[in-house]
Protein backbone atom coordinates (compact mmCIF):
# COMPACT_ATOMS: atom_id res chain seq x y z
CA UNK A 1 0.00 0.00 0.00
CA UNK A 2 1.07 3.55 -0.56
CA UNK A 3 2.46 5.15 2.63
CA UNK A 4 0.66 8.74 3.17
CA UNK A 5 0.25 11.31 6.10
CA UNK A 6 -2.85 13.34 5.67
CA UNK A 7 -2.91 17.22 6.16
CA UNK A 8 -6.14 18.09 6.70
CA UNK A 9 -8.43 20.93 8.65
CA UNK A 10 -11.59 18.28 9.25
CA UNK A 11 -14.09 19.80 8.04
CA UNK A 12 -17.39 17.63 6.48
CA UNK A 13 -16.00 16.47 3.83
CA UNK A 14 -12.19 15.85 5.40
CA UNK A 15 -13.80 13.67 7.26
CA UNK A 16 -15.19 11.66 4.39
CA UNK A 17 -11.74 11.53 3.10
CA UNK A 18 -10.52 10.59 6.04
CA UNK A 19 -12.99 7.40 6.08
CA UNK A 20 -12.07 6.85 2.37
CA UNK A 21 -8.36 6.84 2.77
CA UNK A 22 -8.11 4.59 6.08
CA UNK A 23 -10.99 2.39 3.95
CA UNK A 24 -8.89 1.73 0.50
CA UNK A 25 -6.70 -1.33 0.60
CA UNK A 26 -4.14 1.16 -2.02
CA UNK A 27 -3.65 3.08 1.01
CA UNK A 28 -1.95 3.48 4.30
CA UNK A 29 -2.50 6.05 6.28
CA UNK A 30 0.49 6.74 8.75
CA UNK A 31 -0.76 9.86 10.25
CA UNK A 32 -2.36 12.75 10.19
CA UNK A 33 -1.38 16.23 10.52
CA UNK A 34 -3.88 19.07 10.92
CA UNK A 35 -3.70 22.88 10.06
CA UNK A 36 -6.11 25.73 10.96
CA UNK A 37 -8.81 26.07 8.11
CA UNK A 38 -12.38 24.87 8.44
CA UNK A 39 -12.15 24.91 11.70
CA UNK A 40 -9.46 26.15 14.41
CA UNK A 41 -6.58 23.86 14.52
CA UNK A 42 -7.79 22.04 17.85
CA UNK A 43 -11.15 21.25 16.49
CA UNK A 44 -10.09 20.02 13.90
CA UNK A 45 -8.00 17.42 15.58
CA UNK A 46 -10.52 16.44 17.99
CA UNK A 47 -12.53 15.95 14.47
CA UNK A 48 -9.79 14.06 13.36
CA UNK A 49 -9.81 11.52 16.60
CA UNK A 50 -13.73 11.62 16.21
CA UNK A 51 -13.49 9.80 12.34
CA UNK A 52 -10.94 7.33 13.59
CA UNK A 53 -12.62 5.94 16.43
CA UNK A 54 -15.65 5.46 14.41
CA UNK A 55 -13.55 3.73 11.92
CA UNK A 56 -11.72 1.71 14.80
CA UNK A 57 -8.51 3.70 14.02
CA UNK A 58 -7.17 5.49 16.75
CA UNK A 59 -3.97 3.60 17.12
CA UNK A 60 -3.15 6.09 14.03
CA UNK A 61 -1.47 9.32 15.59
CA UNK A 62 -2.96 12.75 15.27
CA UNK A 63 -0.36 16.38 15.13
CA UNK A 64 -1.52 19.33 15.91
CA UNK A 65 -0.43 21.88 13.17
CA UNK A 66 -0.25 25.85 12.33
CA UNK A 67 -2.96 27.95 14.02
CA UNK A 68 -2.86 30.60 11.90
CA UNK A 69 -2.31 31.60 8.41
CA UNK A 70 1.89 32.77 7.54
CA UNK A 71 0.68 36.50 6.41
CA UNK A 72 -3.17 36.99 6.80
CA UNK A 73 -5.71 36.97 9.67
CA UNK A 74 -7.33 33.89 9.72
CA UNK A 75 -10.57 33.30 8.43
CA UNK A 76 -12.64 30.01 9.38
CA UNK A 77 -15.59 28.14 6.91
CA UNK A 78 -18.06 27.59 10.22
CA UNK A 79 -20.92 28.93 8.01
CA UNK A 80 -20.06 25.81 5.71
CA UNK A 81 -19.37 23.59 7.85
CA UNK A 82 -20.84 24.21 11.42
CA UNK A 83 -19.29 25.44 14.55
CA UNK A 84 -18.30 21.85 15.66
CA UNK A 85 -16.83 21.18 11.88
CA UNK A 86 -18.66 18.14 11.64
CA UNK A 87 -22.39 19.74 10.55
CA UNK A 88 -23.14 21.07 14.58
CA UNK A 89 -23.98 17.34 15.20
CA UNK A 90 -21.83 17.90 18.37
CA UNK A 91 -20.76 13.89 18.59
CA UNK A 92 -18.76 13.35 22.30
CA UNK A 93 -15.42 11.78 21.61
CA UNK A 94 -14.65 8.30 23.47
CA UNK A 95 -11.39 7.44 22.37
CA UNK A 96 -8.70 8.62 25.47
CA UNK A 97 -6.24 9.16 22.44
CA UNK A 98 -4.98 12.87 22.55
CA UNK A 99 -3.25 14.95 19.49
CA UNK A 100 0.14 15.57 19.77
CA UNK A 101 2.62 18.69 18.72
CA UNK A 102 3.40 19.32 16.65
CA UNK A 103 2.58 18.35 12.88
CA UNK A 104 5.38 20.60 10.92
CA UNK A 105 8.32 18.43 13.26
CA UNK A 106 6.19 15.14 12.57
CA UNK A 107 5.92 15.51 8.98
CA UNK A 108 9.71 16.65 8.35
CA UNK A 109 10.80 13.52 10.88
CA UNK A 110 8.57 11.28 8.97
CA UNK A 111 9.76 12.02 5.82
CA UNK A 112 13.46 12.09 6.93
CA UNK A 113 13.27 8.24 8.46
CA UNK A 114 10.61 6.64 5.99
CA UNK A 115 10.98 5.75 2.38
CA UNK A 116 8.37 6.56 0.30
CA UNK A 117 5.76 8.72 2.30
CA UNK A 118 3.51 10.84 0.01
CA UNK A 119 1.34 13.91 1.54
CA UNK A 120 -2.65 14.39 0.39
CA UNK A 121 -3.33 18.25 1.35
CA UNK A 122 -7.02 18.79 1.77
CA UNK A 123 -6.24 21.75 3.69
CA UNK A 124 -4.98 25.26 3.63
CA UNK A 125 -1.15 24.85 2.94
CA UNK A 126 0.38 26.06 6.03
CA UNK A 127 2.24 23.56 7.46
CA UNK A 128 3.38 22.30 4.45
CA UNK A 129 4.48 25.99 3.53
CA UNK A 130 6.38 25.71 7.20
CA UNK A 131 7.64 22.05 6.63
CA UNK A 132 9.81 23.54 3.42
CA UNK A 133 10.64 26.64 4.59
CA UNK A 134 12.37 24.58 7.53
CA UNK A 135 13.66 21.95 5.91
CA UNK A 136 13.35 21.37 2.35
CA UNK A 137 15.93 18.66 1.89
CA UNK A 138 13.89 16.81 4.09
CA UNK A 139 10.69 18.04 2.81
CA UNK A 140 11.47 17.39 -0.98
CA UNK A 141 11.75 13.55 0.31
CA UNK A 142 7.83 13.60 0.01
CA UNK A 143 6.89 11.51 -3.13
CA UNK A 144 3.65 13.11 -3.89
CA UNK A 145 1.49 16.03 -2.82
CA UNK A 146 -1.89 15.83 -4.01
CA UNK A 147 -3.62 19.20 -3.18
CA UNK A 148 -7.21 19.93 -2.99
CA UNK A 149 -7.37 23.21 -3.79
CA UNK A 150 -7.52 26.07 -6.49
CA UNK A 151 -9.47 25.91 -9.72
CA UNK A 152 -8.34 25.91 -13.17
CA UNK A 153 -11.95 26.89 -15.19
CA UNK A 154 -14.24 26.64 -12.39
CA UNK A 155 -15.62 29.78 -10.71
CA UNK A 156 -14.02 30.11 -6.75
CA UNK A 157 -16.08 29.22 -3.78
CA UNK A 158 -14.99 32.21 -1.49
CA UNK A 159 -14.69 35.03 -4.67
CA UNK A 160 -15.25 34.84 -8.30
CA UNK A 161 -11.97 32.98 -9.13
CA UNK A 162 -10.71 31.76 -5.39
CA UNK A 163 -11.16 28.05 -3.78
CA UNK A 164 -11.20 28.60 0.40
CA UNK A 165 -7.71 26.01 0.92
CA UNK A 166 -5.41 28.33 -1.38
CA UNK A 167 -7.29 32.05 -0.49
CA UNK A 168 -7.10 31.25 3.37
CA UNK A 169 -3.51 30.84 2.82
CA UNK A 170 -2.60 32.27 -0.40
CA UNK A 171 1.13 32.94 1.07
CA UNK A 172 1.33 29.66 1.91
CA UNK A 173 0.33 28.27 -1.27
CA UNK A 174 1.83 30.68 -3.35
CA UNK A 175 5.19 29.74 -1.49
CA UNK A 176 4.85 25.55 -2.30
CA UNK A 177 3.99 26.10 -5.65
CA UNK A 178 6.92 28.27 -6.38
CA UNK A 179 9.57 26.21 -4.30
CA UNK A 180 7.79 23.29 -6.64
CA UNK A 181 9.13 25.64 -9.54
CA UNK A 182 12.54 27.21 -8.40
CA UNK A 183 14.00 25.14 -5.87
CA UNK A 184 16.41 22.50 -7.40
CA UNK A 185 16.00 20.35 -4.50
CA UNK A 186 12.05 19.67 -5.91
CA UNK A 187 13.62 19.71 -9.49
CA UNK A 188 11.12 17.53 -11.39
CA UNK A 189 8.85 16.89 -8.79
CA UNK A 190 5.12 18.17 -9.64
CA UNK A 191 1.74 19.02 -7.43
CA UNK A 192 -1.13 17.51 -8.37
CA UNK A 193 -3.84 19.94 -8.20
CA UNK A 194 -7.31 18.62 -7.38
CA UNK A 195 -9.58 21.91 -7.68
CA UNK A 196 -12.76 22.88 -8.31
CA UNK A 197 -13.25 21.97 -11.72
CA UNK A 198 -13.12 18.08 -10.73
CA UNK A 199 -14.39 18.08 -7.23
CA UNK A 200 -17.54 19.98 -8.71
CA UNK A 201 -18.46 16.88 -10.18
CA UNK A 202 -18.56 15.44 -6.89
CA UNK A 203 -22.15 15.60 -5.44
CA UNK A 204 -23.40 13.70 -2.84
CA UNK A 205 -27.37 13.68 -3.46
CA UNK A 206 -30.41 12.79 -0.99
CA UNK A 207 -30.74 9.52 -3.10
CA UNK A 208 -27.10 8.46 -2.53
CA UNK A 209 -26.91 8.98 0.97
CA UNK A 210 -30.23 6.48 1.73
CA UNK A 211 -28.09 4.28 -0.34
CA UNK A 212 -24.84 4.25 1.59
CA UNK A 213 -27.35 3.78 4.62
CA UNK A 214 -28.75 1.14 2.94
CA UNK A 215 -25.17 -0.47 2.63
CA UNK A 216 -23.72 0.12 5.70
CA UNK A 217 -26.48 1.63 8.36
CA UNK A 218 -23.98 3.07 10.80
CA UNK A 219 -21.66 4.52 8.90
CA UNK A 220 -24.48 5.56 6.33
CA UNK A 221 -26.27 7.52 9.74
CA UNK A 222 -23.09 9.57 10.78
CA UNK A 223 -22.02 10.04 7.13
CA UNK A 224 -26.03 11.32 7.17
CA UNK A 225 -25.61 13.22 10.23
CA UNK A 226 -22.41 15.47 9.19
CA UNK A 227 -23.78 16.23 6.21
CA UNK A 228 -27.10 17.24 7.09
CA UNK A 229 -25.66 21.37 7.80
CA UNK A 230 -23.85 21.04 4.20
CA UNK A 231 -27.15 20.09 2.41
CA UNK A 232 -28.97 23.51 3.74
CA UNK A 233 -25.58 25.24 3.02
CA UNK A 234 -25.35 24.01 -0.86
CA UNK A 235 -28.89 24.84 -1.20
CA UNK A 236 -29.18 28.26 0.15
CA UNK A 237 -26.18 29.10 -1.75
CA UNK A 238 -25.68 27.32 -4.91
CA UNK A 239 -29.35 25.77 -5.06
CA UNK A 240 -28.39 22.37 -5.20
CA UNK A 241 -29.87 19.68 -3.63
CA UNK A 242 -27.07 17.65 -2.14
CA UNK A 243 -23.24 18.95 -1.62
CA UNK A 244 -20.85 19.23 -3.30
CA UNK A 245 -17.82 16.83 -1.54
CA UNK A 246 -14.63 17.97 -2.18
CA UNK A 247 -11.81 16.70 -0.37
CA UNK A 248 -12.30 12.55 -1.01
CA UNK A 249 -11.70 12.72 -4.40
CA UNK A 250 -8.24 13.69 -3.76
CA UNK A 251 -7.77 10.32 -1.64
CA UNK A 252 -9.51 8.68 -4.69
CA UNK A 253 -7.07 9.67 -6.95
CA UNK A 254 -3.96 9.49 -4.77
CA UNK A 255 -5.20 5.75 -4.74
CA UNK A 256 -6.04 5.27 -8.26
CA UNK A 257 -4.69 8.09 -10.75
CA UNK A 258 -6.61 7.14 -13.40
CA UNK A 259 -9.73 8.02 -11.92
CA UNK A 260 -8.79 11.73 -13.22
CA UNK A 261 -7.20 12.96 -16.37
CA UNK A 262 -5.57 16.61 -16.93
CA UNK A 263 -2.55 18.40 -18.07
CA UNK A 264 0.85 19.48 -16.67
CA UNK A 265 1.56 23.09 -16.46
CA UNK A 266 3.41 25.85 -14.94
CA UNK A 267 1.07 27.02 -11.76
CA UNK A 268 1.19 30.32 -9.28
CA UNK A 269 -1.33 31.30 -6.67
CA UNK A 270 -1.89 34.77 -6.36
CA UNK A 271 -0.93 36.69 -3.27
CA UNK A 272 -3.27 40.31 -2.95
CA UNK A 273 -5.48 42.33 -4.59
CA UNK A 274 -8.97 41.37 -6.01
CA UNK A 275 -8.08 37.54 -7.19
CA UNK A 276 -6.54 36.83 -3.75
CA UNK A 277 -6.05 33.05 -3.76
CA UNK A 278 -6.24 32.67 -7.49
CA UNK A 279 -4.55 29.26 -8.99
CA UNK A 280 -3.07 30.55 -12.64
CA UNK A 281 -2.19 28.14 -14.42
CA UNK A 282 -0.63 28.70 -17.54
CA UNK A 283 -2.14 25.79 -19.71
CA UNK A 284 -0.74 27.41 -22.37
CA UNK A 285 2.94 28.11 -21.84
CA UNK A 286 2.60 31.78 -22.00
CA UNK A 287 5.16 32.20 -19.08
CA UNK A 288 7.45 29.11 -20.70
CA UNK A 289 8.21 28.17 -17.47
CA UNK A 290 8.32 24.33 -16.65
CA UNK A 291 5.13 22.69 -14.85
CA UNK A 292 5.08 22.61 -11.61
CA UNK A 293 1.99 21.37 -11.23
CA UNK A 294 -0.56 18.37 -12.72
CA UNK A 295 -3.63 20.20 -13.05
CA UNK A 296 -6.68 17.71 -13.25
CA UNK A 297 -9.43 18.56 -15.17
CA UNK A 298 -11.96 15.64 -15.61
CA UNK A 299 -13.33 12.50 -13.63
CA UNK A 300 -14.73 9.28 -13.52
CA UNK A 301 -17.55 10.28 -11.15
CA UNK A 302 -18.95 6.43 -11.04
CA UNK A 303 -15.40 5.22 -10.56
CA UNK A 304 -15.20 7.80 -7.81
CA UNK A 305 -18.26 6.79 -6.01
CA UNK A 306 -18.01 3.07 -6.66
CA UNK A 307 -14.66 3.59 -4.72
CA UNK A 308 -16.33 4.70 -1.65
CA UNK A 309 -19.25 2.53 -1.32
CA UNK A 310 -16.89 -0.84 -2.13
CA UNK A 311 -14.08 0.66 0.11
CA UNK A 312 -16.04 2.69 3.29
CA UNK A 313 -19.64 0.83 2.95
CA UNK A 314 -18.25 -2.89 2.19
CA UNK A 315 -20.53 -2.68 -1.24
CA UNK A 316 -19.52 -5.87 -3.48
CA UNK A 317 -18.05 -4.37 -6.90
CA UNK A 318 -20.23 -6.62 -8.78
C1 LIG B 1 -12.13 23.03 0.43
O1 LIG B 1 -12.41 23.99 1.44
C2 LIG B 1 -12.90 23.36 2.58
O2 LIG B 1 -14.02 24.02 3.07
C3 LIG B 1 -13.19 21.94 2.23
O3 LIG B 1 -12.92 21.10 3.34
C4 LIG B 1 -12.28 21.66 1.09
O4 LIG B 1 -11.00 21.23 1.53
C5 LIG B 1 -13.03 23.26 -0.74
O5 LIG B 1 -12.89 24.55 -1.23
CA1 LIG C 1 -10.63 20.49 3.76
Amino acid sequence: AKKVILDCDPGIDDALALMLALSLPEIEVIGITVVCGNVPVETGAKNALQVLQWMNRTDIPVYIGEAKPLKRPYVDAMDTHGRDGLGESFFTLETTQKPRTDAVSYLLDTLKSEEDVSVIALGPMTNLARAIQRDIQAFSRVKELVSMGGSYKSHGNCSPVAEYNYWCDPDAAAYVYDAFSTRPELSGKKIHMIGLDVTRKIVLTPNILEYMKYLQPDIGEKIKSITRFYFDFHWKQEGIIGCVINDPLAVAYFANHDICQGFDAFTAVETEGISLGQSVVDACGIWKRSANATILTSVNVKEFFLMFFCSVLGADRE
